[in-house]
């Protein structure tokens, strides 16, 4: 095959059994989201560039990251690197914010972003997570965490960390902007190439550096500038996490890379083979719907959870989700056999999985139900029509059994 036929670099093919195990994934995900009142939201994955500059001229992603292109018209557009903004999109395009009601949606979906693949980072990805739009109460913020959190643990994940900071508001944050600026402009010569260059456009961004975070040590802290309101939240949001047992670090540096968050922000890691891994982030954004083009303030806060990491950490742990039905493999050994299975399987509604292997022979199509994992072969030939049964043979044990062939479609339908 000719390697431009290759897939692009930093994508992935999901094949079976991962794509398999991704699946109920997704389904465990979704019905954590869905049983505490989420709802589906699924918006288009390209919209107007437009709408992705509001993430932050500033940012990585806007500045470096964006798979963006001109359509046939000359319009531009970009492949969401994200999912917050296009929820806040559709949701002021539909006219939703002028009702009182709390929203709360939950997306699983894909991400395209232009970086360095490597391990966990990949140039499309896929991610789960909620948006909460209509209020502005520390609750929210507490619901959002423990939501995040409840995912991972309904996967039996426990080793988690969450970081949490608050970075303030329109009132507070250009005052601590100025203390960091002045911190940090003794220090200019010592910063990495990449916070040289953030540091006059994004000094905030500089604080949670990878490479620099440990010359920073001593940097002013958002949370001493904040303002009574920003601080009376934040109490109050660590208050409620206390209460509810909700495990987390203030991290005075976290900061995140988008630039629509006021006050909240949060990441939750885990460990993976000895360093930790950013499974998921979010927090509060109360302004990004006015920047959009909301004529009033529309509070938001949300969370999304990288689905190739959650998997990579189910993987270490020994924790990826088995298919909990049954897999049946149908062998019907003769022509006759395969012609008296056609209008069964014609009517077949089965709620285990059946997959019928219609040309193999018995010690085939045993080998292809091992491949499989199946749990149960049914095989019947002539023989077996002859006295009107057909074999059930349990693929863990290997014993043996008859069910009278009549039978059958109804054995394939139950559960
Ligand atoms: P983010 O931190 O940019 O936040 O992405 C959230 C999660 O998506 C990351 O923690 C990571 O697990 C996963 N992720 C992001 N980029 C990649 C990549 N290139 N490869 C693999 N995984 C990746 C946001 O996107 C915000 N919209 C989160 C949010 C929702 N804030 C409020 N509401």
């Amino acid at each position: 095959m000719a390697d431009k036929l290759f897939k692009p670099r930093g994508t992935q093919d999901f094949l079976p059994p991962m794509s398999d195990t991704l699946e109920l994934i997704k389904a465990k995900i979704a019905d954590t989201f869905r049983s505490l009142g989420y709802h589906l939201i699924e918006t288009p994955i390209f919209e107007h560039t437009e709408l992705f500059l509001r993430l932050g001229e500033a940012t990585d992603i806007v500045q470096k990251e964006m798979y963006t292109f001109k359509d046939r018209k000359g319009r531009s557009l970009t492949l969401r690197p994200e999912i917050t903004a296009p929820v806040v999109r559709a949701l002021l395009e539909a006219n939703l914010h002028k009702t009182s009601d709390l929203k709360r949606f939950y997306y699983i979906g894909p991400i395209f972003r232009y970086e360095k693949p490597q391990k966990g980072r990949y140039r499309q990805a896929h991610q789960f997570g909620i948006e909460v739009l209509g209020s502005s109460s520390p609750f929210i913020d507490f619901e959002v965490i423990s939501v995040a959190m409840k995912v991972y643990e309904s996967f039996g994940l426990k080793d988690l960390k969450v970081s949490l900071n608050s970075i303030g508001c329109k009132v507070c944050r250009p005052r601590y902007r100025e203390a960091l600026l002045e911190y940090l402009s003794g220090k200019v010569h010592e910063l990495c190439d990449d916070c040289k260059v953030r540091y006059k456009r994004n000094p905030l961004r500089v604080l949670d550096c990878k490479v620099d975070r440990d010359k920073l040590r001593d940097a002013p802290k958002p949370i001493d500038y904040l303002c009574d309101d920003c601080r009376a939240h934040f109490n109050h949001l660590k208050g409620l996490l206390d209460k509810a047992g909700v495990p987390y670090e203030v991290d005075h540096h976290l900061v995140r890379g988008l630039d629509y968050y006021n006050r909240t922000v949060f990441e939750i890691r885990a460990n993976l083979a000895g360093k930790y891994l950013e499974l998921a982030g979010g927090g509060r954004y109360d302004y990004l719907a006015q920047e959009i083009g909301a004529d009033e303030e529309v509070p938001g806060c949300g969370f999304a959870g990288g689905l190739e990491r959650l998997y990579m950490i189910l993987e270490e742990a020994g924790a990826l989700p088995e298919r909990s039905v049954p897999l049946v493999v149908v062998l019907p050994l003769s022509e006759r056999a395969r012609e008296n299975f056609v209008a069964i399987f014609r009517e077949l509604r089965p709620k285990k999985v059946i997959s019928v292997a219609w040309d193999l022979n018995l010690r085939k199509g045993l080998r292809y139900a091992n491949r499989l994992g199946a749990d149960e072969v049914i095989f019947f030939g002539d023989r077996e029509l002859e006295k009107g049964i057909a074999v059930i043979r349990d693929m863990k044990t290997g014993d043996q059994r008859e069910i009278q062939f009549r039978d059958l479609k109804a054995y394939l339908e139950s559960g």
